[in-house]
C-alpha cells in the first residue's frame, strides 16, 4: 500500500568495517543459513540448548497436525525461569536488567536480582487474586518498569498475559478484555505523554462498564492524579506489594514449550482484532537468538529498543530476548521530543546506549527537527542501529546512518510481525547492506516472492512474500478462533507450510528483499498497525454515519495516514464540525493513532457488483492518479 519511492536497482551497497564483521556473533551468514539447511530440527535443537530446560524435549518440531506445528514436544520450560531466575544464580545478579527514565526526568533502575524480587512479589500478588494457570490477565499501562513487571509475573505462574497498547481507547480495550476473558487487569493511573497525563485509569473504568468480565483491578500509582477507585474492585499496587501476600520468593511455574505465554491483538482483514497467541518455549528460543545474532548484545552493551512494550516489538525485544540474554536494557516513558527534539539523543549520551533500535517514522520525525540537535550530543556510544515496523525509505536510512550512526553503525532493517514473533528478513552486523532492502531471511527461515498461483515472480517483479517453512517463533493459532488461523495464514497456497504474510515484495539479484507494504486490508500509521475495518465500523457506530470506508495515503513523515470517506444517515447535515465530532469519536472509541487525517462526506462508494468496497479507486481519486479498470464497479 505504501508507494515505494526508491528503486532497488539503483541502490548503493554499504560494507560493515573488518572490525565490525571480526567481532559480530555470526562472522559468516552464509555458513549459519546452510548450516539450517542442512538440518532445521538438528538446527534449533543447538539454538535451544543455550536455555534452561526442566525437561528436555523429545523432537524439535512436530508437523503430523500442521499448520498446528509444535516445537520442543514434550520439553519443559518457563521463560521467566530463562529471563530471571537463572541469571540471580550468577554474576548477572548485580547487573543492571533495566534503566529507566520517566518523561518529566524521574530515572528508576533495577538490577537483575531487584526485577526478580519485585516480579516474585507481584506473581504472588497475582497468585492471591486467583489468577491460575492458563488464565488471562489484561495489562494496560504505559512505558514504565511495572508493565515488564507484570508481564513477568503473569508468565512466572503460568497466567497469560494479554498486554493492551495505552494508546488504545475504550472500546478496543473493551473488546480486547472480553475476547480474552480476563478477570484481572493491571493498569496505571495515568501516564506522562509530552507533558500531559493520559488518564488511563478513566479509559479503563469505561472500558469495564463495556466489558464486566473484569473482577480485580489493580492500579500502578504513576501520575498521581485523582482517579476513582471502586471498593472491592480495585486495588493500588503499592497497597497490594506492601502486604504479606506479596513475598519475596515464588516459585515458577513449570511450562509445558507449547503452554502459551501471551495474547497479543493485531488487526487483519476484518473489524474483530486477532488474539495472535504465542508459547514458551518456541518463543523463547527464537526471540533470543534472533536478539543475540541481529544485535550481536554483549555483556557490556546498553541496549535500547524505542518501541512500546504493549507492540509486538517492546514483547520480543524489550522484555523477553533482551532478559533471556542477560542484556542492560533502557526504556523510556515519553515523546522522542519532549521537552525538546533532542530527549533521545540526550538519553544516548547519558547512558552511553551502544545499540538503538527504532522505526522509521520515529527517525523521519526526528529528521524533521534538523542535525544541531542530535550533533549538540554525543553519541560516540552507538555502534549498532535498528529499524522496525515499515519500509524505511533511503533518505531516513541515509540520515540515521550519517548523522545518527556517524558511518560507522550497521543498520539492522529488520522484517518482521506479530505473528512470527521474531526477526524473519533481517541483516547482521557482517552483513553488507543496500538501503531500503531489509536483506535476506535469518538462517532457518525460507521465503519466497510469488504470484497467485504460487510461482515465483521474475527478479525485480512485485508478488505475494510467503514464509515456506514453520519456525519456532510463529504464532501457534488465533486466540479461540482456529479456523481463522488456518484460513488466514495457511490457506491461500495449496502448499503444506506455506504462510501467507500479506505484504508484497520484491526480490532483486541478489537476492535481497524490498518489502512494498501490504496487500490487505491494514495500514501502517507511524508503525502502528490498523485494520480499516476497525475504523470503518469505529465511524459506523457514530450516530450520524451510514456507511464508511478508510484507506492509506502515503504520508512523508508517518508513512501513511488514514483518509475516511463517509456516507451520513438521511436528514443528517454535512459540516465542518461533525467531521471533528467524529475525528472525537474515533478518539475515544479506538485511540489517537486511529484518527483519520481527511474525512470527506459523499453519497455513494464505489463498490463490485458483489459489495467489496473497492479501495483501489478511493485511493486514486485521493491522489488524483486514474482511476484504472472500474468495469466491476456498481455503484
Ligand atoms: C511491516 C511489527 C518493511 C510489514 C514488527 C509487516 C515492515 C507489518 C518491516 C507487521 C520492515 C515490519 N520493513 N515493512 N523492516 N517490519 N513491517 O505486526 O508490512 O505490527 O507485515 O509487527 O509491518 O506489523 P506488526
Amino acid at each position: 500500500m505504501t508507494e515505494q519511492t526508491f528503486n532497488s536497482a539503483t541502490s548503493e551497497w554499504y560494507y560493515p568495517s573488518d572490525d565490525v564483521v571480526k567481532h559480530a556473533r555470526v562472522p559468516d551468514y552464509e555458513a549459519m543459513y546452510a548450516e539450517a539447511e542442512r538440518d532445521l530440527e538438528a538446527f534449533w535443537g543447538k539454538m535451544a540448548s543455550n536455555l534452561d530446560w526442566y525437561a528436555p524435549w523429545q523432537k524439535v518440531l512436530d508437523q503430523s497436525q500442521a499448520p498446528f506445528y509444535k516445537w520442543f514436544v514434550g520439553g519443559k520450560i518457563n521463560i521467566a525461569a530463562n529471563a530471571l531466575d537463572r541469571h540471580v544464580k550468577t554474576w548477572r545478579k548485580n547487573k543492571l536488567a533495566l534503566i529507566w527514565e520517566g518523561e518529566p526526568g524521574d530515572k528508576v533502575t533495577l538490577s537483575y536480582w531487584r526485577l526478580w524480587k519485585e516480579t516474585n512479589k507481584f506473581a504472588n500478588v497475582l497468585r492471591s487474586m486467583g489468577v491460575r494457570k492458563g488464565d488471562r490477565v489484561t495489562i494496560y499501562m504505559g512505558r514504565i518498569p511495572e508493565i515488564m513487571i507484570a508481564m513477568l509475573a503473569c508468565a512466572k505462574i503460568g497466567a497469560v498475559h494479554s498486554v493492551v497498547y495505552g494508546g488504545f481507547s475504550e472500546q478496543a480495550l473493551a473488546d480486547r478484555i472480553e475476547d480474552a476473558q480476563s478477570k484481572v487487569l493491571v493498569t496505571a493511573d495515568g501516564a506522562w505523554l509530552r507533558g500531559n497525563i493520559v488518564r488511563l485509569k478513566d479509559t479503563v473504568d469505561e472500558a469495564v462498564r463495556r466489558s464486566p468480565v473484569v473482577e480485580t483491578v489493580i492500579v500502578v500509582k504513576r501520575t498521581g492524579h485523582d482517579v476513582t477507585m471502586e471498593q472491592g474492585r480495585d486495588y493500588w499496587y503499592h497497597d497490594l506489594m506492601g502486604l504479606p501476600i506479596a513475598s519475596p520468593n515464588c516459585e515458577t511455574e513449570v511450562m509445558d514449550a507449547e503452554d502459551p505465554l501471551f495474547i497479543l491483538y493485531t488487526s487483519g482483514t476484518t473489524g474483530k482484532p486477532k488474539g495472535v497467541l504465542h508459547t514458551h518455549g518456541g518463543y523463547s528460543v527464537y526471540t533470543s537468538t534472533t536478539l543475540s545474532c541481529v544485535f550481536d548484545i554483549k555483556d557490556e552493551d546498553r541496549y535500547w529498543c524505542a518501541a512500546d512494550p504493549g507492540w509486538i516489538t517492546g514483547h520480543s525485544y524489550i522484555v523477553y530476548a533482551p532478559l533471556i540474554l542477560g542484556a542492560t536494557s533502557v526504556l523510556y516513558e515519553g515523546a522522542p521530543n519532549h521537552p525538546y527534539p533532542d530527549r533521545w539523543w540526550r538519553i544516548v549520551e547519558d547512558y552511553g546506549v551502544s545499540i538503538l533500535y527504532t522505526a522509521p517514522t520515529a527517525i523521519r520525525g526526528l529528521m524533521r527537527f534538523g542535525d544541531n540537535w542530535p550533533n549538540r550530543r554525543d553519541l560516540s556510544s552507538l555502534r549498532l542501529l535498528g529499524t522496525v515496523g515499515e519500509p524505511i525509505n533511503p533518505e531516513a536510512w541515509r540520515w540515521y546512518n550519517k548523522v545518527i550512526g556517524k558511518e560507522t553503525c550497521p543498520i539492522m532493517d529488520t522484517w518482521w510481525q506479530t505473528e512470527t514473533g521474531g526477526f524473519m528478513i533481517t541483516p547482521m552486523p557482517s552483513v553488507p547492506l543496500k538501503p531500503g532492502s531489509a536483506t535476506r531471511p535469518f538462517p532457518g527461515i525460507k521465503v519466497d516472492v510469488v504470484d497467485e498461483h504460487g510461482n515465483p515472480v521474475p527478479t525485480g517483479e512485485d508478488g505475494v512474500l510467503v514464509i515456506q517453512q514453520p519456525w519456532p517463533g510463529m504464532l501457534r493459532t488465533v486466540y479461540g478462533d482456529p479456523d481463522r488461523y488456518v484460513s488466514q495464514y495457511w490457506s491461500t497456497y495449496d502448499k503444506q507450510g506455506w504462510y501467507l504474510t500479506g505484504d508484497t515484495a520484491r526480490k532483486d539479484e541478489d537476492g535481497y528483499i524490498w518489502i512494498i507494504g501490504r496487500n490487505d486490508d491494514v495500514i501502517k500509521v507511524s508503525g502502528y498497525r490498523l485494520g480499516t475495518a476497525e475504523v470503518e465500523s469505529g465511524l459506523v457506530s457514530h450516530p450520524t454515519v451510514a456507511e464508511s470506508a478508510v484507506i492509506a495515503i502515503p504520508d512523508e513523515v508517518r508513512g501513511n495516514v488514514i483518509y475516511a470517506y463517509c456516507i451520513l444517515r438521511t436528514g443528517v447535515e454535512r459540516s465542518e464540525e461533525l467531521k471533528d465530532a467524529l475525528k472525537d469519536h474515533i478518539r475515544h472509541e479506538i485511540g489517537p493513532i486511529a484518527v483519520p487525517a481527511k474525512i470527506e462526506f459523499v453519497d455513494a462508494l464505489p463498490k463490485t457488483r458483489s459489495g467489496k468496497i473497492m479501495r483501489r479507486v478511493l485511493r486514486a481519486r485521493a491522489q488524483g492518479l486514474p482511476e484504472g479498470d472500474t468495469s466491476t464497479l456498481e455503484e
